[in-house]
């Protein structure tokens, strides 16, 4: 089966939920996913948000700080957004 190929936008504290949610699909097997890509303005969060995946997952995810940016070069199957609602509103494009 071919995995979705995911990309997280906002690397904050609920983005930690959601890898530890996937991380615990990994680990039972549930492995139908790879996060190809993270995206944050924070470098510093988008890196820790792929270390911790990479830490599951056999290849680390890609770092972006521009959402638009990320979407056009990696073209994800699925986005899961993570960011606060007021940027979410502000989108330049539904994501
Ligand atoms: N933290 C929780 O327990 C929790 C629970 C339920 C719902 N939520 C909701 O989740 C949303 C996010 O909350 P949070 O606690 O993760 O916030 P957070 O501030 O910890 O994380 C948000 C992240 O988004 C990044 N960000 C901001 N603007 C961006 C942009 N334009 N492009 C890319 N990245 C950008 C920030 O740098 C930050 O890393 C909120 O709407 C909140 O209501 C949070």
């Amino acid at each position: 089966m071919e995995k979705l190929n995911i990309a997280l936008i906002g690397c904050g504290g609920i983005a930690g939920n959601h890898v530890n949610g996937y991380r615990d699909l990994h680990i039972q097997d549930l492995r139908v996913f790879e996060i190809k890509a993270v995206c944050d303005v924070s470098t510093e969060n988008a890196k820790a948000k792929s270390e911790t995946i990479g830490r599951f997952q056999r290849d680390t995810p890609k770092i972006y700080t521009d959402i638009d940016a990320m979407l056009k070069e990696e073209s994800p199957d699925a986005v899961d957004v993570c960011l606060p609602h007021n940027v979410q509103n502000h989108l330049k494009r539904p994501v």
